[in-house]
């Protein structure tokens, strides 16, 4: 069995609210929490109440987040700290002091965001364009490339012409069955990826479609230079219960109804089922 296939068959016997990611050889003497040399811990937070990653999000209701100032704050923590006030009394580990290495805090504000959509797809991409619209101001480039069988298909195009008034805003849209008259794009949504120039640093992308769409589009993402956990995907599946009890809507240890349906590629790797 390979790294690889462990990970996913230990990952489908665990509860949805912990994952592995990775497996490495150790000692037999090794103690996950006592040998551990280092641990990296990720916090979000939000400015809104969202369905969106609901059970792993903060929320910082109707204020904003003063970025500069966590920063400024966070300086302070770095460092060698003795923790022993957070720390459970356990005589067998008298040293408390850790070290605090690195603080990052960062926010989708001020990326460049990429909207790929096949089909019905962009339904749920909708609301996050017209977001990242209003706040035209806010983010870098913002690109939609979106597919459709054929010309008839294509989904909100008064939406997209209104769209397109904003300046800055960039569409590229393509058919894989034209039509006659069509006089655009042929091809599949992953050739609009090199078309559009997509840029690659300080980018996050959003995914949505069917699943021949999705893993074309996420390897041609991966091969300009996206990192997985800035691919974000949305695994809708037909629900029955919508509660975590039929398992109707599962996907490798998800389910998608309670734990998505909304995961970073990162995540979708570990799932342990193709996509
Ligand atoms: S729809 Fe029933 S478990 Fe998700």
């Amino acid at each position: 069995m390979t790294t690889q296939q462990l990970v996913m068959a230990m990952n489908s016997k665990l509860d949805s609210d912990i994952m592995i990611t990775g497996i490495w050889q150790v000692p037999d003497s090794f103690n996950a929490r006592y040998s551990a040399i280092s641990r990296t811990y990720i916090y979000l937070l939000a400015r809104k109440r969202t369905p969106l990653n609901r059970l792993y999000t903060g929320y910082i209701s109707g204020k904003e987040i003063a970025i500069e100032d966590l920063r400024a704050m966070s300086e302070v923590l770095k460092g060698s700290h003795n923790f022993t006030s957070l720390s459970k009394n356990n005589p067998a580990i008298p040293n408390h002091n850790c070290n605090i290495s690195s603080f990052i805090i960062e926010e989708i504000k001020g990326k460049n965001i990429i909207y790929v959509a096949g089909g019905i797809g962009l339904i749920p991409l909708r609301s996050s364009i017209v977001h990242a619209l209003q706040h035209r101001n806010e983010f870098g480039r913002i690109i939609v490339l979106l597919g459709a069988r054929t010309p008839k298909d294509l989904m909100y195009q008064y939406n997209i012409e209104e769209w397109l008034k904003i300046p800055g805003f960039e569409c590229y849209v393509t058919v894989d069955q034209p039509t006659d008259g069509w006089t655009g794009h042929t091809g599949f949504v992953n050739s609009l990826i090199d078309k559009a120039n997509i840029p690659v640093e300080n980018t996050v992308a959003f995914v949505c479609g069917p699943p021949v769409m999705f893993n074309s589009v996420i390897n041609d993402l991966m091969k300009r230079g996206l990192k997985d956990d800035c691919i974000i995907s949305t695994l809708e599946r037909h629900m029955k219960c919508g509660i975590g009890k039929c398992q109707h809507c599962a996907i490798g240890r998800t389910l998608v109804c309670t734990d998505g349906p909304v995961y970073t590629y990162k995540q979708i790797k570990t799932l342990g089922e193709e996509i």
